[in-house]
Order: C-alpha cells, then sequence, then structure tokens
C-alpha cells in the first residue's frame, strides 16, 4: 500500500474561492456582529461551518436527477428511494423529510408529553431543542471518556451503559423511547462501537424502549467500527451498516452528511405503531408521504448517494483527511478532540486559551480570529452554543465531503503555525443580543 492516500475521483466542476485580506474580514466581521452564521458565504475562503449539505454530488447524482419522476404521488423516484433505504436500514416504514430536524419534530411530536425523558449518547442540539421545545428531557450519557478532550479512546461515541440501565430502571414509565447519535457529533464526531450499540440495543430491549438512531453519519461510524474494532476488519461497511439498524427499531437521518446530498432527509422504522400519526403529521406540514418537502430529483440525488457514502475509498480518503489534520495540528501545538472524528476536527480552544474565562467565550474567540486570519469559518461548540457553561470549549472545523483537496488543507495548517504563536493576544466575547432557542445561529457580540 502506498503511503498517500488520494481523493477518489477527478473533478468535473470548479467554484472560485474567495480570497479577502484581513482588513476586509474585519469589516465584513463587524457588519455581522462578530456572528459567523451571519456573514455571507460569498465573504468565507474556507467553509466549514459545517458537513450538512454542502457534500459535491456526483455525475451519477446528477444525471439521476435528471431522470426524477415529479408525480405529487406515489412517484417512480419516491419507489426507488425506498428500495434503497429499505435494503440499507432494514426497516419497512420509510417516511420522506426535508431535513433532520423535520423528522425530529415529527418523531417527538408523536411520542414525547411534556415531563417525558430521552437518554442518549449525546443529542444533537436541534434534536435536544425539539426535545425541550415540548418541555421533555434531553438525557446525555456519552461515557466520561467521551468527555475529555485530549484523551484517546477508540469509540469515545459511546454510551455509559450502566448509567444507561439505571436511568431506563429508574425513569421506565417516563421514557418514551431510547436514542444514539452515529457518531456522535456533539462530542467530538466520535464513534460508537458496535458492541456498544448492541448492548444498548439490549438494555432499551429489556424496558420495552423503543429505540432509535439518530443516524446521519452512519457510513462514517461504520468505517470507524470495520478499522478500529476487533474482529470487524474483514466485513463489507454496508454489512456492518446494516447489522447496526438491525439493533434499533428505527432511526432519524439527517441525508444531509453520509447522505451525500444538499438536502434531504428521511424516519426509518421497523413497526408500524407511529406510522399513520407521523404520515397525517407529515401532510400537515411537510408534504404529501411520497415526497415529504423534497423534490422527486432530491429522492434520486440521495438513492445513489447513500451507495457512494459506503464505498471504502472514499471513507478512507475522508477518514484520512480528518486524522491528518489532527496529526499535523498536534504537531504544531494546537490543542484537538482525539482521536480525529469522522466528519471535524474539533479545536480545544478552552486548552488553547486559557487566558480567556468561560464565560467570556474562548471558542468564539478563536473562531472569529480563525477568520480573520485565513477565511475559514467554523463553528462554537460550547457555552455559547449551549447556553450554560459547557464541559468543553471546542471549535468544530467540519469538512463538507469532497469539497477541498490535500493543498487547501496543508495552506490551512501553514495558517495554524502562525495562530500558535498569537494565541495568548486573543480576546473573548460577550453577548449583546440573543434569541430564545438555539442563540448561536443569530446572537450579535462584542469583543471585550
Ligand atoms: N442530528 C445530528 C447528529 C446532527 O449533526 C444534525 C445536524 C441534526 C441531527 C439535525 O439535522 O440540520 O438536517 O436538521 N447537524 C448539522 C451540523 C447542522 O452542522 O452538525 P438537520
Amino acid at each position: 500500500m502506498r503511503k498517500t492516500i488520494i481523493e477518489p475521483f477527478k473533478i468535473k466542476m470548479t467554484e472560485p474561492l474567495t480570497l479577502k485580506t484581513r482588513r476586509e474580514r474585519e469589516e465584513v466581521l463587524k457588519q455581522a456582529h462578530y456572528n459567523l452564521f451571519l456573514v455571507k458565504a460569498e465573504d468565507v475562503t474556507f467553509d466549514f461551518l459545517t458537513d450538512s449539505g454542502t457534500t459535491a454530488m456526483s455525475a451519477n447524482q446528477w444525471a439521476a436527477m435528471m431522470v426524477a419522476d415529479e408525480a405529487y404521488a406515489g412517484s417512480k423516484s419516491f419507489h426507488r428511494f425506498k428500495k434503497v433505504v429499505q435494503n440499507i436500514t432494514g426497516y419497512t416504514h420509510i417516511i420522506p423529510t426535508h431535513q433532520g430536524r423535520a423528522a425530529e419534530r415529527l418523531l417527538f411530536g408523536v411520542t414525547l408529553k411534556p415531563g417525558m425523558k430521552v437518554p442518549s449518547n449525546n443529542h444533537f442540539d436541534t434534536t435536544r431543542a425539539n426535545i425541550e421545545a415540548i418541555g421533555a428531557q434531553a438525557v446525555d450519557l456519552v461515557i466520561s471518556e467521551g468527555r475529555i478532550p485530549e484523551l484517546e479512546h477508540p469509540f469515545k461515541g459511546n454510551i455509559d451503559l450502566e448509567r444507561l440501565e439505571d436511568f431506563c430502571r429508574e425513569h421506565r414509565e417516563k421514557i418514551p423511547l431510547g436514542m444514539l447519535t452515529i457518531t456522535n457529533n456533539t462530542g467530538g464526531g466520535q464513534p460508537v462501537s458496535l458492541e456498544n450499540i448492541r448492548a444498548a440495543s439490549q438494555i432499551y430491549r429489556k424496558y420495552n424502549i423503543p429505540f432509535i438512531l439518530d443516524a446521519c453519519r452512519f457510513a462514517e461510524n461504520a468505517f470507524f467500527i470495520k478499522s478500529r474494532e476487533p474482529g470487524q476488519q474483514n466485513r463489507s461497511i454496508q454489512e456492518i451498516a446494516q447489522e447496526v439498524f438491525s439493533l434499533a427499531d428505527g432511526c432519524t437521518m439527517i441525508a444531509k452528511k453520509d447522505g451525500m446530498v444538499n438536502i434531504g432527509g428521511f424516519i426509518a422504522l421497523k413497526n408500524s405503531t407511529w406510522v399513520e400519526n407521523l404520515r397525517n403529521q407529515l401532510i400537515l406540514t411537510e408534504g404529501f408521504p411520497t415526497y415529504g418537502g423534497l423534490a422527486a430529483r432530491d429522492l434520486e440525488a440521495l438513492a445513489v448517494g447513500l451507495y457512494e457514502a459506503l464505498d471504502e475509498h472514499y471513507l478512507r480518503y475522508r477518514i484520512a483527511t480528518t486524522e491528518y489534520m489532527v496529526k499535523r495540528l498536534d504537531e504544531i501545538g494546537i490543542p484537538t478532540v482525539k482521536p480525529a472524528g469522522g466528519h471535524a476536527v474539533y479545536l480545544d480552544a478552552a486548552k488553547l486559551l486559557p487566558h480567556i474565562k468561560k464565560e467570556h467565550f474562548p471558542g468564539q474567540a478563536l473562531a472569529v480570529e480563525l477568520y480573520l486570519q485565513d477565511g475559514i469559518r467554523s463553528c462554537e461548540i460550547g457555552s455559547v452554543m449551549f447556553k450554560t457553561a459547557a464541559n468543553m470549549e471546542l471549535v468544530r472545523l467540519a469538512f463538507p465531503r469532497r469539497v477541498y483537496t490535500q493543498s487547501h488543507f496543508d495552506y490551512i495548517l501553514e495558517g495554524f503555525e502562525e495562530l500558535k504563536g498569537k494565541a495568548p493576544e486573543l480576546r473573548g466575547f460577550k453577548i449583546i443580543q440573543e434569541p430564545e432557542f438555539l442563540r448561536h445561529f443569530t446572537a450579535h457580540f462584542e469583543r471585550l
């Protein structure tokens, strides 16, 4: 095997990168109240805000879109999409939605009441917000290793089985469903082992609690299982993914990640208990059950993309990028969450900027400097996002799929060498305006 892992594709269409000066970016940020969500994409050079919906689609996906059947009801494209999802997940009932949080809102709307509780390893912010909007409680039970950024552990996304068992025993009557997020985005894009998923499944079964996967990075999680878990090396990614799905009762899928598309999602379920209610709600707010808020061409792109995400050559290249970045950042002396996650590199802002207190948002300070210096748009995952003093102050660089090349990453690493030297001079921020929910999207900041 060669040392260099290559991008397993060639490029047919290009888009220019914006290159601005630091002074120009300073002006852009002032206009955006120092919130990177409020910056125009055209003012960003490297957009690492999210890996969601930012995928470069393949020629095969674009080709499939051209033959889409845009019938309102029962379109050919829906049936093609349904077959692919059934094949990969093994679930019977497939309900398309326009994206993940629509799936979450529908599912929780049908299953939760105020005062109920939903355990998971870590809930993503929109998942938590949708649970809390109903007056229920989202409970995080990730293993303690998953909360220590620099600690190496192959499956830091695992759920703490002892705590899960205690929690289920104690609150059984209040738990209408239990979850697991694969990979664990909030905890650093860290995978969950097959063994842990099996054990969690047994606990949920024992207490008769339906088990729902937040499966948006299921292919990356399957690759980690294949490469890190003893005994899994000779299985195909698809086989592993299929086994993972078989251990749960259903999933919410944000197809904008491992669906390799720019929009889309679905709920897939083994049995029919919630299906009628879900479809009724779907019709009320998303659309007819055979398109669920999507165009048929989106369903076509997704039907192709789900298989492309399971391609091992693609996954090897994808994970090599995050691993390379973490290794080189380590050499430069920039603290990160270790080991590398699947879709993103998480910088440990608390450790890099120990002089900035939590209440002055070290993550925000780092994210702002990355933009000013190199036009990088990143995302704070810490006390800004979680509204209370978070236990980690992270900055996420989420990598769009099939978009940036090796030399982009090498250029960015040179920038980090520069940033390392000026870290002690960076200053914190305060929030001067914020909304009630999900404040990180629209809050206004001021530099201290
Ligand atoms: N669950 C997880 C684990 C996610 O990462 C996301 C979105 C969602 C649910 C919600 O899905 O955006 O389609 O409504 N994550 C994106 C991110 C936004 O940047 O990590 P959505």
